[in-house]
């Protein structure tokens, strides 16, 4: 998506959206049966584009634990998810024919609970420990991965030897969406951090990408073979980013797309070579900037009368819902639920579109 997109660049947007819908249609229909999921066990790592809320007794300001987020999600009350209904992490797991939904590290999940998936994502959290703190408290990826190593330690418990939980592991999805708050709650914040100082932009991804690595490594030595990554979405097309930094024409700020390209790029040349190092693994890259052209607002507001800015009523200081206040009648309109996150129509389109490439590993 972008404001010079051209008709033919549209018109197969749209085609795909045509696509997608008929493929979600599809699965909706398979999974009405009562079946065993196409994985027997989903970990989700990741930031508040996944978040079922771990961040709901951390000490900060980036939780998303009140109304009027959750107002569509199906107990209808605030989980802590970014969002009013399901998140795309969600949605893959209904799609994959998971009867529950993953839940949160911080709910202490039980033992029967553990076999089946953890959910680790944390709002404001990035590849660095320092990136979002200046909003209080979050979950790093680093310190996610910690978290795995618990549960992976449970799991040989459970399950009586080291050898059962590595074949119970090795047979699960992982999937990771990490690097957004890296350059929105981190590179772009000059007032809190000085890395935009120490680094030009290709430096900056390099970095980032050198630590994914490292961390993608310790997910394999931890168990995981079936991993599937998500590259930074396109940073510049949020309302909060139209709202800060655009031209109210302009439907994306284009030079906060092009601070992102070269960790994508780096990203997807050390998956290529995690999956040539480890021939008992598969790694696939998510690519987050088609889904987000898929979902964002052009097609949307190609493909249907749909509005491209926040539903729910949002601060103008954090981007978030303000508390309380009713949101947007048709929800399913838009793309965006507040300055940052996608709506739950937005994740139902996204989530088929990273199945259809984590297929390709399970
Ligand atoms: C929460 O964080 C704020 C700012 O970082 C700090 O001043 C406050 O003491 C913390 N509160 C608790 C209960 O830890
Ligand atoms: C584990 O937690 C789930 C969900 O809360 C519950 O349905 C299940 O009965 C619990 N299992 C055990 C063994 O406690
Ligand atoms: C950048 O910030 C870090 C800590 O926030 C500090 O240790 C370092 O000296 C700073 N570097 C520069 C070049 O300002």
């Amino acid at each position: 998506m972008g404001s010079s997109r051209s008709d033919s660049q549209s018109s197969s947007l749209i085609s795909s959206l045509f696509s997608i819908v008929g493929l979600l249609a599809g699965a909706a229909v398979v999974a009405d049966g009562s079946r065993e999921p196409e994985v027997p066990c989903y970990f989700i790592f990741g930031d508040s584009l996944f978040d079922p809320g771990n961040n709901n007794n951390l000490n900060t300001t980036m939780k998303a634990n009140y109304p009027p987020y959750g107002v569509d999600f199906p107990s209808g009350v605030a989980t802590g998810r970014y969002s009013n209904g399901r998140t795309t992490a969600d949605i893959i797991g209904e799609l994959l024919g998971f009867e529950s939904f993953i839940p949160p590290f911080a709910s202490a999940p039980n033992n029967s609970e553990i076999l089946v998936g953890v959910n680790y994502a944390s709002g404001s959290a990035g590849l660095l420990l320092e990136t979002g703190k200046f909003m209080g408290e979050n979950i790093d990826l680093s310190q996610q991965l910690k978290n795995h190593e618990q549960t992976v330690s449970r799991i040989g418990k459970i399950l009586g030897s080291k050898k059962a939980a590595d074949d119970h592991l090795a047979q699960c999805l992982y999937i990771c969406n990490m690097g957004n708050n890296d350059y929105i709650a981190n590179y772009l914040q000059p007032q809190v951090s000085n890395f935009s100082k120490r680094y030009n932009p290709d430096q900056f991804a390099a970095f980032l990408v050198e630590q994914y690595s490292h961390e993608l490594v310790r997910m394999h030595v931890m168990g995981a073979r079936k991993v599937g990554v998500t590259g930074v979405n396109l940073i510049g097309c949020t309302p909060a980013a139209i709202a800060m930094y655009g031209d109210k024409d302009l439907l994306c700020v284009d030079s906060m797309n092009k601070l992102v390209v070269p960790f994508n790029e780096r990203l997807k040349a050390i998956i290529d070579k995690l999956n040539v190092r480890f021939t008992d693994a598969k790694f696939v890259y998510l690519d987050s900037v088609t889904a987000g052209g898929i979902a964002g607002q052009d097609v949307f507001v190609s493909a249907f009368p749909i509005k491209s800015t926040a539903c729910c009523k949002v601060s103008l200081a954090t981007g978030m819902c303000i508390p309380n206040v009713e949101p947007c009648k048709t929800r399913r309109a838009h793309a965006f639920w507040d300055a940052f996150h996608p709506s739950e129509a937005a994740s139902r389109l996204i989530a088929p579109f990273y199945l259809r490439a984590l297929k390709k590993i399970l």
